[in-house]
């Protein structure tokens, strides 16, 4: 089964929508290039750059919301609902990022019903786990993602949880500079392959799984040449457009 590798720039509370829009202007040479090496690339932006990143989105260019609702409407002050992103046209959405689970208090069950909500509408989660640094020290990584990801997963059938994509990102790795080694994130994607293989038998081999803390154009290649690697979350290397082509020419 081989899994087509996958580029998210997650551009966090950053770009008012002429800055996104200026970065658009680069996408089509970047589709070109990624279409070129054979991996799917895309960004998400906040829910205000949404609709005209999409408008300006070349064909299978990725636009992805960084947060969801589970409702589909009501009485939710401040909330965005899947098929508010249907109806324009977004397909993606990021579900369980560790700064959304810090500063927002998100549970894994809270990521599972926001996963439940997007299958329905027909969109694709892409599913955050990773752990602190004080997990990494005991040694308890393994232990703590698998949690992560029984709980996000929990109820889905097996043609559901394979159009999840997982971002595995560790927390002192994001934004830090410190980025994981290649043999640690290797270990962990593989150990979460283990347990999606628990609950869906050999869907799991269809299932992506990125790698998200610190990827650079100068780190990206190593990452995705590990066998259970599916692509890359990344942060500030998703910002400039320069920086974001040449993660692409790096990627594979
Ligand atoms: P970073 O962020 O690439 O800036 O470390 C990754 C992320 O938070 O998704």
């Amino acid at each position: 089964m081989s899994r087509k590798k996958f580029l998210l720039g997650n551009w966090k509370m950053n770009k008012v929508p002429s800055e996104a829009l200026s970065f658009m202007e680069k996408a089509p040479e970047m589709a070109a290039l990624a279409s070129k090496k054979g991996i799917e690339i895309g960004v998400a932006p906040t829910f205000l750059c949404l609709e005209a990143v999409k408008a300006k989105a070349p064909k299978g260019f990725v636009v992805s919301a960084q947060n969801v609702n589970e409702h589909s409407s009501g009485a939710y002050t401040g909330e965005v609902s899947p098929l508010m992103l249907r109806a324009i046209g977004i397909d993606h959405a990021i579900i369980g990022h560790s700064e959304r689970r810090e500063y927002n208090g998100e549970t894994s069950k809270a990521c599972n019903l926001k996963i439940k909500a997007l299958l329905a509408e027909g969109l694709t989660p892409v599913y955050c786990c990773g752990e602190s640094l004080a997990t990494y020290e005991a040694g308890e990584t393994v232990d703590f993602v698998k949690t992560q990801i029984e709980e996000g997963f929990a109820d889905l059938t097996k043609e559901e949880a394979k159009k999840v994509v997982v971002a595995y990102e560790p927390i002192w790795a994001i934004g830090t500079g410190k980025s994981a080694s290649k043999e640690d994130a290797e270990k962990t994607i593989s150990a979460i392959r283990g347990v999606l293989k628990e609950f869906f038998g050999e869907t799991a081999e269809e299932i992506r799984i990125l790698y998200g803390g610190s990827v650079k154009p100068n780190n990206i290649k190593a990452y995705l040449a590990c066998p259970d690697i599916d692509g890359a979350l990344v942060g500030g290397a998703s910002l400039a457009p320069e920086s974001f082509m040449e993660l692409i020419e790096e990627s594979v």
